[in-house]
Parts: structure tokens; C-alpha cells; sequence
């Protein structure tokens, strides 16, 4: 019954569909939990460069099942050209499942999204702008739309208006902007029923029955730990949970199916959109690590908020999570400094603190307080096993392994699919 999760331990962007798609062969099910198309997953197979937004890494592996779970908001217009994309490049995509309870992301909700973070001028999120806040309210709300009701056109019709109903009146008196007409609504999301349907299955049934036969399960979160709308750096967080429990919920697999929690973590840290980032470098040092990196996002292209890798943020991830391993991740990125700054506390208001505190006030009032280790200059990217990397690039890893809270089981060297040094095997 191995039922892996594998989730960002930071604020996303740690290289998830890199690790993903090393676990894919071996693989029988990649299913997303939660987000929609906020997320970005770059895989590099052999020359090739995949840019996955919505869909699981797992389309990539010919023997896997992608499965997109009920925690999921799927925009479906995205969805489909999404499958087209890669349909062109030759990638079957015909063993995607859908579950019928994941919310669907409607035209209204991506408009709301945008008019909702121009009205907050200053005070914005910094969202994807693509619906996902707006969905999830919804849903919570109980006037979502789900998968399924693209197959009941009165029941479309009649969910569709009442949702309109009391979001024409903000948009128009609010906002200022034209109301949204359900009809067009309608038949817009109809149009895409008949595309989709081929996909849409009893996900929680099957993943469970899957469990039973003893099939490999790898739960890929989307986004990460520090955006978890319970567990991160709230209000500046995404609408759903990328932290193992969403796993759960988001999949509707109980917890005692899971076998492996893996945290995925970048050898330093960045983050997009708004929000507290304590090791943020605003000198050479952050534009180095953001051109090194290429940390520019996948999804919006926006450039990445960089900074040196923070320990606290790596032990809280532990805990959250329940982390039973790391994958660290772009390692290769870190090669040519001499010197390699790491936070392994903070100072808030004159104190040390270790761990990450639960007051917002206070984590917009840390200030790193940072250990510098040895770099290395030796060219990593063809270490195979851990004993290939420099010294100072060996003792920088066990440093992040001791004040982090979980082994390392695998370390990222370069992007492509076999610049991976694995230590521990995750299944
Ligand atoms: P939303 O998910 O579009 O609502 O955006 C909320 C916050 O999460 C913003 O700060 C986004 O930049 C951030 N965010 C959403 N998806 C990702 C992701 O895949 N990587 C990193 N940040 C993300």
C-alpha cells in the first residue's frame, strides 16, 4: 500500500515536477489534491521541456494514471488546451481521470479574482489571477460549481444563477464593471461537457481500490507548505491545503493509507506575490540566485522573490507535514560562492527565536540570524552519488539535513531528469 505525498516544503516552486517525474516510472497513479492552474510544473524529459499547470506530472509516464482529485478547481478551458498541447507533441493523455466533485473555475470566478486584487491596490495578495481564491470561496460557500453538474443542464442553469446572483451585485455596484450573464455562462461550460466527460470518473474509488492492490500512489501538491491557507503566512497564501493532510481530504484517501510524506526543498529559498519572506536578498546576491536559478515563474512569469535557504521554514515544514524525508532540490545553483549564508533562527524584537512563530506580527518582525558555511566552485552537475560532490557541498547538505528534521533522500544537481543523486529510495 505505498501512498506517497510529495509537496513543496517553502512557498512553492521547489522543483516538484522534477521529483515527480523521477517517481514516475515506478508509479501507478499521480493524483493532484488541491490548486488548479496557479501551479507550474517544469519537467525536462530528455530534450524536451514540459510547462504543466494544471494537469498531473504523471501524463508524462506512459504507465501512470494522472488523476486530477476532488480538492482540486479546474478551469476547463486550460484543461483542454492543455491535453491538446500535448496531444500535438505525441504525449497520450487518455488515461486522465477527473473527479466529478472537483469545482470547476468559471469565467465569473477568474474575472472576480482580477477586479477583487485591483481593489485591494496596496494590500494585494499577489494572486495567479486565475479564479483559484474565488473558486474555493465558492465551494466553501456552497454555490460552486462541480464537475459533474456539466451533466444536468437545469441543475448547471439553476447553480449558475445563484451564484450570479449576489456577484452581479458586487461587480456592478462594487466594482463598477457589467454584470456576467448566466446564460452565456451556461452555455459556455456546456460546451466544454461533452470534451471532458471521457475523463470523468469515481476518482475516490478507484485510487482506494488501488491501494488495496497494492498499486504505487503519489500525491503531488501543488504550491507549498508556507501557502497553505491554514499553515502559511496568511493572508499572503493560496485558497486550499498543499500540506499532507489536503492530501487527504483533497483525494479522499483516510490517513492511514499514507506510508511517506516528502518534502520538497530548495537548497535556498524564493517565493512569488505578497507577503513576509525573512531571508529575502534585495543586492547581487538575490538577482545571482534568481538569473542562476532561473527563477522566473512558470505560470505567470513573474520574476521570483530569492533569498538564502531558511531553516526555520524547513523545521516547521517537518512538523506540519509529518515530513519523513527531503528532496533537495537545485543544489548545482548554489556552486561558485564562496561563502553560503543560512538562517537557522530568528531575531524578533531583540530575542532568538528557533522556531517559526505563530504570530504574524512577529514573522513580519524576523530578521534572519545566519551560520555561513564553506561554498564550493567544483561543477556538480554530474555527481551521481553523494560521495561525488565537494566536500563543502557535502557539508552543506548534512548542515541543511541536521536543522531541518528529516534525511535528505535525494538531492537535485541539474534540471534534467537524471541529474538527481538518490540516497534513499522512496519506495
Ligand atoms: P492564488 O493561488 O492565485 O490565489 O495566489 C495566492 C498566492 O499564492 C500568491 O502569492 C501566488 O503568487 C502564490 N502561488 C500560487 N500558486 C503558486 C505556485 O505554484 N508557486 C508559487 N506561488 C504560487
Amino acid at each position: 500500500m505505498p501512498a506517497l505525498v510529495l509537496l513543496g516544503a517553502q512557498w512553492g516552486d521547489e522543483g516538484k515536477g522534477k521529483a515527480t517525474d523521477l517517481l514516475g516510472g515506478s508509479v501507478d497513479y499521480v493524483v493532484r489534491y488541491q490548486g488548479g492552474n496557479n501551479a507550474g510544473h517544469t519537467v525536462v524529459v530528455g530534450d524536451q521541456k514540459y510547462a504543466l499547470h494544471l494537469l498531473p506530472s504523471g501524463i508524462l509516464s506512459p504507465g501512470c494514471t494522472p488523476v486530477i482529485g476532488n480538492g482540486v478547481v479546474v478551469d476547463p478551458s486550460v484543461l483542454l488546451s492543455e491535453l491538446s498541447g500535448l496531444n500535438e507533441r505525441g504525449v497520450d493523455t487518455s488515461k486522465l481521470l477527473i473527479s466529478g466533485n472537483a469545482h470547476i473555475i468559471t469565467p465569473y470566478n477568474v474575472t472576480v479574482d482580477k477586479v477583487t486584487e485591483r481593489f485591494l491596490g496596496k494590500r494585494k495578495i499577489g494572486t495567479t489571477g486565475r479564479g483559484i481564491g474565488p473558486t474555493y470561496a465558492d465551494k466553501i460557500n456552497r454555490v460552486g460549481i462541480r464537475v459533474q453538474d456539466l451533466y444536468d443542464e437545469s441543475i448547471l442553469q439553476q447553480k449558475v444563477e445563484a451564484a450570479l446572483d449576489a456577484k452581479n451585485q458586487i461587480l456592478t455596484k462594487l466594482y463598477n464593471r457589467r454584470a456576467i450573464a448566466a446564460d452565456q455562462v451556461v452555455e459556455e461550460l456546456l460546451g466544454y461537457a461533452e470534451k471532458i466527460r471521457p475523463y470523468v470518473a469515481d476518482t475516490v474509488l478507484i485510487l482506494n481500490q488501488a491501494l488495496e492492490d497494492d498499486k504505487v500512489v503519489l500525491f503531488e501538491g501543488g504550491q507549498g507548505t508556507l501557502l497553505d491557507i491554514d499553515h502559511g503566512t496568511y493572508p499572503f497564501v493560496t485558497s486550499s491545503n498543499p500540506t499532507a493532510g489536503g492530501a487527504c481530504t483533497g483525494a479522499g484517501v483516510g490517513p492511514t493509507k499514507i506510508s511517506r510524506v516528502i518534502g520538497i526543498l530548495k537548497a535556498y529559498t524564493t517565493r512569488v506575490g505578497s507577503g513576509p519572506f525573512p531571508t529575502e536578498l534585495f543586492d547581487e546576491d538575490g538577482e545571482a540566485l534568481r538569473r542562476i536559478g532561473g527563477e522566473r515563474g512558470v505560470t505567470t512569469g513573474r520574476d521570483r522573490r530569492c533569498g538564502w535557504f531558511d531553516a526555520v521554514i524547513a523545521r516547521y515544514a517537518t512538523r506540519v507535514n509529518g515530513l519523513t524525508d527531503f528532496f533537495l532540490t537545485k543544489l548545482d545553483v548554489l556552486t561558485g560562492w564562496e561563502e553560503i549564508p543560512v538562517c537557522v533562527a530568528y531575531e524578533i524584537d531583540g530575542k532568538r527565536v528557533e522556531e517559526l512563530p505563530y504570530s504574524q506580527t512577529d514573522f513580519h518582525h524576523a530578521k534572519p540570524v545566519y551560520e555561513t558555511l564553506p561554498g564550493w566552485s567544483e561543477d556538480i552537475t554530474s555527481a551521481k552519488s553523494f560521495s561525488d560532490l565537494p566536500k563543502n557541498a557535502q557539508n552543506y547538505v548534512k548542515a541543511l539535513e541536521e536543522m531541518s528534521g528529516a534525511p535528505i533522500s535525494a538531492i537535485g544537481v541539474g534540471p534534467g531528469r537524471d541529474e538527481t543523486i538518490e540516497i534513499n529510495s522512496f519506495l
